[in-house]
């Protein structure tokens, strides 16, 4: 029987909740499609400070290069929101995604017919929205030297070179080739320079995909587009800040922050995490959103593992508990009943196990 081996890091706050819940997932797609988990936990963000001192505790960093691929939950504690260094959780997540070189995250947002009443926009905005976020992962102002304090002043970089654009464009692109065969890539190329090397390198890259539309936004349009006309976008091409404003906000689109998922690809493990944080406000009441982990759990299997068919059956179970109103508080219309995130975690799992049940009679 193949074997994998995936590195789990639960992290903070409502990461150690979803987490859970996502492994829970995995083991129910391995079982039904004759494939072994193992899975090692490590700690990662306020979890490795307590644990080791250490945002990215030197055990964690072993343990996930080791991997077939990585689960996150989330990082980030009140605590140590004014933490130096690397006892900053948030730092311990950019070593990781560093340490993996996961240059290209995926974000895709699409919406789920029956949680329509779960997004404030109006529902003819939300038909037919189905769209790919590509974020830049390890570079721009994130990464970019110098940075720090400099007396009553403080700097950060802006820096990417061509290569950098290059790689995460051709993810861009192809994507595109599996998709509506459209790029956005958005930038602010009106003002700055390393926006402009953006958009000359993009449009270069697309030049080899002549079957791929390619249109440049700016930034700021781009962010009123997403809102406005969002069925339009398909795969959203962008630098590492504008791609993590522009996934909040196209979570208002699915109707909560709890579903969107994420993929993290470079050239060894993956890295799957959901898109939303630690949710401190929520934390440790058992009725966080645990969707966004699991379909992060649907990409590591696809992307991570190369085992499509397990991908999809987390994907569909994910869909058909939604559809049977399946609700946690975050996406629950009024006077729909709310389950917590174990009992989530559990539908979804039974929901997997079930296709076995239907494919077997
Ligand atoms: P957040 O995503 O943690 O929470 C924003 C809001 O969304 C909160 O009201 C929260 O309750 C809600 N929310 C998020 N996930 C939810 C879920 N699964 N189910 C239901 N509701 C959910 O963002 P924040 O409050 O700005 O940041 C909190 C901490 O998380 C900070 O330390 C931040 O740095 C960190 N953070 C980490 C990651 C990550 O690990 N990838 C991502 C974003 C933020
Ligand atoms: C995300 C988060 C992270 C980011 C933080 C926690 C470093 O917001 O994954 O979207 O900005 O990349
Ligand atoms: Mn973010």
């Amino acid at each position: 029987m193949t074997r994998y081996t995936v590195a789990v890091l639960p992290g903070d706050g409502i990461g150690p909740e979803v987490t859970a819940e996502a492994v829970r997932a995995l083991r129910a797609a391995a079982d039904l499609h004759g494939f072994g988990i193992d899975t090692l936990e490590y700690p990662v963000g306020a979890a490795g400070v307590a644990a080791a001192g250490d945002s990215l505790p030197a055990d964690t960093a072993v343990g996930v290069t080791q991997a077939d691929a990585v689960l996150l939950g989330a990082v980030g504690h009140p605590s140590l929101a004014a933490a130096e260094g690397r006892r900053r959780p948030e730092a311990g997540l950019l070593a990781l995604r560093k340490l993996l070189r996961v240059f290209a995250n995926l974000r895709p947002v699409a919406v789920h017919p029956s949680l329509r009443h779960a997004s404030p926009l109006r529902g003819d905005r939300l038909e037919g929205v189905d769209l790919l976020i590509v974020r830049e992962l390890l570079g721009g102002l994130y990464y970019g030297l110098p940075r720090g304090r400099d007396g009553d002043a403080a700097v950060n970089t802006l820096r990417y070179t061509v290569p950098e654009i290059e790689r995460v464009a051709r993810v861009a692109f192809e994507a595109a080739r599996r998709r509506r065969r459209s790029v956005t890539s958005v930038d602010k190329a009106n003002v700055l320079e390393v926006s402009q090397l953006w958009r000359e390198t993009v449009t270069r890259v697309g030049a080899g995909y002549p079957d791929v539309r390619l249109e440049h936004l700016y930034v700021d349009y781009a962010a009123m587009r997403l809102v406005a006309n969002p069925s339009a976008i398909d795969v959203l091409l962008t630098e590492n800040l504008f791609g993590d404003i522009l996934s909040d906000e196209a979570a208002v689109l699915s109707g909560s922050l709890g579903l969107l998922p994420s993929a993290s690809v470079g050239d060894g493990p993956g890295l799957f995490e959901p898109v939303h944080g630690s949710a401190p406000d929520i934390a440790g009441r058992g009725t966080a959103n645990p969707l966004g982990a699991i379909a992060s759990a649907a990409m590591l299997l696809r992307y991570g593992l190369g085992q499509a068919d397990a991908a999809d059956a987390v994907d569909l179970a994910v869909a058909d508990v939604l559809a049977g109103g399946v609700r946690t508080p975050d996406i629950a219309g009024p006077g729909e009943p709310t389950l917590g995130t174990r009992e989530v975690g559990e539908r979804v799992a039974r929901a997997v196990l079930g296709g076995r049940r239907r494919v077997e009679v």
